[in-house]
Formats: structure tokens, sequence, C-alpha cells
């Protein structure tokens, strides 16, 4: 998704502008762009394609301004173009804006702006609010900004400098996430935390519909309705080393490897004398509530999905697992007697955002598992429990996944707890081991390289898993399309018979997870009929007896069942990335696909 910088201080804006951007490179973007104010004027430099070609044009000019705008796109309305990238100024090249986010009146706007006069040069949405500020500018740029934000409808973060106030920066947000950071001698602005911390731990958190005016040194605050508020300096407690590669030639190999860590952060503090402890939730009556729904989207539904599961089990209270743009089109039976739970690595994903906002409507309980501090969804929701991966930059997620299991399966024990259930102890105690399993699954890294080579040619694979592991296979399979663009589906393995089977030949590929006992048979007894039709098959499993005819076989750690979806995550993860690394895929920044979706 886009990202945007913004400096206004005592320095040269360009460096903070370009390495911010490229610590946002991680969002997803297809080209970028920067204005900066030179000798009161607008220097706007944009180009399609990656930073590296901002970089060559940029050499060109002579950029010392010391307040300016950045701005990675990622394409909604019009294709990636020079003319579409941002910044975007107004015709009398007097303002520059730099646009997250989607403005779904634009249609309405742009005709009654043409009207008017105006006449656009790019085709994107975001280019019609330079042109209505132009259009309300009467002297006072914060009160053309205030204007302009109650006639548009849509998602926005916004960056906007002008000529004719050379002294500042206007910055407002609604449903996109934007961050403001007070460094030495300048303010600093950025769509996440990780491209603050050069200069910054101190950090504004905007709420939705509120403006602020920066200017060197100084910074005020405006509601929706223009009237000055108060609003508090935060410390972000990440550090910028975690955000580096620390010798790994990729993030994401980087971040597998983190696991074993931060599974131990994410357990730290929660676990004490065989009792979970989450005191972020105790002042919750959990006999409240009548059903439970789980709202996420991709990594972190299928989290959800493992997460929901395990919760009905230990506390027989029915659970729904819902996808977050389906959720907000299907009328959810919400009311005050409903919990419900919020999976978000990033927490500024539109989708998962919308819908908590359905579900507070509708009087339900909520509680977000986020991974980033201070996020929107961590911001809005009643309750926040965090998961400790850290930054997590490539796009695949992967710690944050392991994550937010061990949390989700925290939850579901606390809150049976809670509810007087028999709670298995042998499990809490295994929780604890969870990141020495981890450590020595990785140690068989070579394994799954050797699985990789198996993959590497096709077109199509097979996941299969029931109960519990058809979470985990869901998971693998959009691991592996997502980074090495080899198409897999992922069947719970009893529907095979139904429609799927008739895929298989000679040659194909199938990866099957048979962790849970009481159903690991059955599963083998599907990879059987696939072996059948000439299938090579690649199983994860506990379960040892009556395994016929399987080349390849992975045998986990004995631990409970309920925490094997934590283990084969591991496998699963680093056969899609060598599957990518072999075929030479960008691994960090896989093609079309964005780490923070804050766009519907
Ligand atoms: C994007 C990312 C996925 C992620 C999903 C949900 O599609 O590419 O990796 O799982 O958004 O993100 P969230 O930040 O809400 O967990």
């Amino acid at each position: 998704m886009c990202g945007i910088t913004a400096y206004c201080g005592q320095q040269e804006a360009l460096s903070f502008l370009m390495q911010g951007l490229s610590k946002l490179e991680y969002r997803g973007y297809d080209s970028a762009g920067i204005t900066t104010l030179e000798n009161n004027q607008l220097l706007t430099i944009k180009c399609k394609g990656r930073l590296k070609n901002l970089e060559e044009k940029i050499k060109n000019y002579q950029v010392h301004g010391s307040i300016g705008i950045g701005h990675t796109r990622w394409a909604t309305h019009g294709i990636p173009s020079n003319l579409n990238s941002h910044p975007h100024n107004n015709s009398h090249d007097t303002i520059s804006l730099v646009h997250n986010g989607i403005i779904e009146n634009y249609r309405q706007l742009k005709k009654e702006l043409i009207e008017n006069g105006y006449t656009f040069q790019s085709d994107t949405d975001s280019e019609v609010i330079v042109q209505l500020l132009d259009y309300y500018y009467d002297g006072e740029l914060l009160e053309a900004t205030q204007k302009v934000l109650k006639r548009i409808e849509g998602s926005y973060a916004l960056c906007i400098i002008s000529t004719l106030e050379p002294d500042k920066i206007i910055v407002a947000k609604k449903d996109s996430p934007l961050i403001i950071g007070k460094a030495t001698n300048a303010y600093v602005v950025a769509s996440d935390i990780p491209a603050l911390l050069e200069y910054t731990k101190d950090v504004y958190f905007l709420d939705d519909l509120e403006v602020a005016m920066i200017k060197k040194d100084h910074i005020s605050f405006y509601n929706q309705q223009g009237k000055r508020i108060e609003k508090t300096l935060t410390t972000v407690p990440y550090d910028l080393e975690a955000a580096k590669k620390d010798g790994y030639d990729t993030f994401m190999l980087k971040e597998i490897h983190e696991q074993p860590y931060v599974i131990n952060e994410t357990l730290r503090g929660r676990i004490f004398n065989e009792q979970i402890i989450l005191d972020e939730l105790k002042d919750i009556n959990f006999q409240q509530f009548n059903k439970v729904y789980f709202v996420a989207c991709g990594t972190a539904y299928h989290a959800s999905l493992c997460g929901s599961q395990v919760l009905q089990r230990v506390t027989q209270l029915p659970v729904i697992s819902m996808v977050a743009s389906e959720f907000r089109y299907n009328d959810p039976l919400i009311d005050q007697h409903t919990l419900a739970i919020f999976v978000s690595q990033s927490g500024e994903t539109a989708d998962t955002l919308a819908a908590l906002k359905l579900a507070k409507q509708k009087q339900a309980t909520t509680i977000a598992i986020a991974n980033v501090l201070g996020s929107t969804i961590s911001r809005d929701s009643d309750y926040v429990l965090y998961t400790c991966a850290g930054p997590e930059i490539a796009v695949a997620s992967t710690k944050a996944y392991t994550t937010q299991l061990v949390l989700l399966i925290l939850l579901a024990y606390y809150i049976a707890q809670r509810l007087n259930k028999e709670v298995d102890f042998q499990l809490i105690h295994q929780l604890n081991s969870i990141p020495q399993y981890v450590e020595k699954i990785l140690k068989d890294e070579k394994i799954f390289e050797k699985y990789a080579y198996m993959l590497k040619d096709l077109h199509d694979a097979y996941f299969i898993g029931r109960n519990l592991d058809y979470a985990s296979v869901l998971e693998g399979a959009l691991k592996l399309k997502e980074v090495s663009y080899v198409h897999a589906d992922a069947y719970v393995a009893g529907e095979l018979k139904h429609g799927p089977i008739a895929l298989i030949e000679e040659g194909s590929v199938v990866i099957a997870v048979a962790t849970q006992p009481h159903i690991a048979a059955k599963t083998i007894s599907n990879i059987q009929e696939t072996i059948a039709r000439g299938a090579h098959v690649i199983l994860f499993t506990t379960h040892n007896e009556n395994i016929k005819h399987v080349e390849n076989i992975y045998y986990l750690p004995q631990i409970a069942p309920t925490l094997q979806a934590i283990l084969v995550a591991i496998p699963l993860q680093l056969i899609a990335y060598y599957t990518a690394c072999i075929k030479g895929c960008d691994v960090d920044k896989p093609r079309n696909l964005a780490k923070s979706v804050t766009v519907e």
C-alpha cells in the first residue's frame, strides 16, 4: 500500500524523505516521488518504478529544501505511470500533496471541478483533493484543508505543503495510517514506525478526522470541528536494529529464524503457576457472551481459524470465524452478548478496521490481537493483546502468524479458565517449550529446501489437512502462492474425492499435514488415494502407524495436538521460501502484494 513520508525542520528534508520511503518499501509500491519547497517554489520529482529510479532522477536536481513530502504509490485508480505517481500539484503549482487511501466520491468531485474550469493531469482520485484545496483556498491552508475534508468520502492519510504558506505541513488522516514523530529540531511524518526510528522514538498518533499543522518548531492539533486539541507524545519501544536484515539474505528468512525468540517474547509473563495471565482482559465478564466471532484477513485469518477451533473446543462457546471483507457485508449476528476478536499484524487493514467499527456499532465487546503498538485497531478496540513479533518487514507474514497462534491459544485457555472450565495443564507446560521445538525444526532447514526442489517447476500444488491441520495447510498454500507464484490450493482432506482429486495426475505434488491423532489416519488414507493416481507426497505428521508408499515424511515433535499448528508452520514457511529463492523471485516484495492493505 502507499507509503508517506514528510519532513519539516532545520535540516534538508531529502535524506529523511528517502530513507523513510525505503523503510516503507515493504508495503508494496509501483512508483515514487517527492516534493520539496525550494526558494518558495515547489520542486516535484516523481517516476514509475522502484526507489532507485527516483534516486537517479533526483541526481539531476538541486534538492535542499527543509520542508518536503514523499510517497510510494500502490496503484488503485490509474495505471502505474509517471503522471499518476504522487505528489500531485494543483494547476497553479502552489500546493502539493501526497495521499494514501481511496476517495470514493472522486468522480463527482472531479466533474464539479471540471465544470469550474479545472483540468486534470492524472487518472488518480488523489489529484481531486489537491485541486479542491486550490478551489477552497482563501488565505488559510488549514481552513481550506478542513473544508476539503468535509467534501471527501473514503479513506485518507494526507500531507500537504504550499508555496502560499511555506512554513508548514498540514497532515490529516481517516482510516489510513499516519504517525508524526518529534525529532531533534524537526517533525517527521510517516505511514509506519520503522520509517521514523532513525530520527525518533517519540511519536504522536493522529486519530481519524484529526488534522495537525506542523511548523519547524511547533505542532498544533485540531479535531473534526476545527477546535484546537492536545495530544500526548508516546515513546515506542522498537529498536532500529530489529528492522535490519542481521546478515540474512532476506527479511523473510530473518523473520522465520526469529520465531523461537519472538514466541518466547509473546509468552513472557503470560503463564504463571499453571495459570494464564492476561491482565489486559481482567475487567471482562466472560459469562455474558453467548457467541464469539473471529475476524481477520490473509494470514491473520488463518491464525484465527486455528484459534477459533481451539476456543470452541475448550470453552464450548459457539465460535464463528470470518474473513473481514465478508463479515462486513454478511449481516453478522452481533449484539451485546457477542465477543468479537480482531486479528491483524499491522492493525491497519482497512477491511478488518471496518469490521471492527461494525461490531462496535452492534455493541459487541471487542478484543484486538495486534502486533503494531498504537496501531488503529489497538486504539479502536475495547481491549488489546499484543503479539511481540517486532517489526515484520517481509510482505509474507511468518513470525506474526506464529505469535498470533500462540496468543490465540493463550486467549482460548484464558477464557476457559475464566469460565471455570477444565484446563489441560500439560498443554500449558508444553507452551513454554514451543520455542525450543521451533529451534529444533529450524535445524532441519536443508530438508525443507530439498522439498522445495520438488515444487519449483510446478504450476500447481495441493495441500490437504483436516480440523486444525486445515488451517495450517491454508496458510502453507498461501505462503507458497505469495512468494513463489506456484499456484497452490488447500483442501479439507475429506473433500478431495468430491472434486479436487480429478486434478491429481502423474507428477502432482501433495503436501499433507496430519497431526491431529483422532483424524490423522483418515488424512493418511486420503494421501494413499493421491499416490494411487501418481502424486508425490510430502507428509508432516506425528502419527507413525501404517504409512505406506509416502516418499517424504517429516515427523513433528510429539506435543499436544492443539499446539501443532505452531510447529508445522515452520517447514511450510521454509518450503515456500526456498521454492521462491530457487525460482529467483523477489521474496521480500512479491509482485502485486502489499504488507499493509489500507484500502478496501
Ligand atoms: C496483506 C498481507 C498479508 C496479511 C494481510 C492481513 O494481504 O500481504 O500478509 O496477512 O494483509 O494483514 P494484517 O496486517 O491485518 O494482519
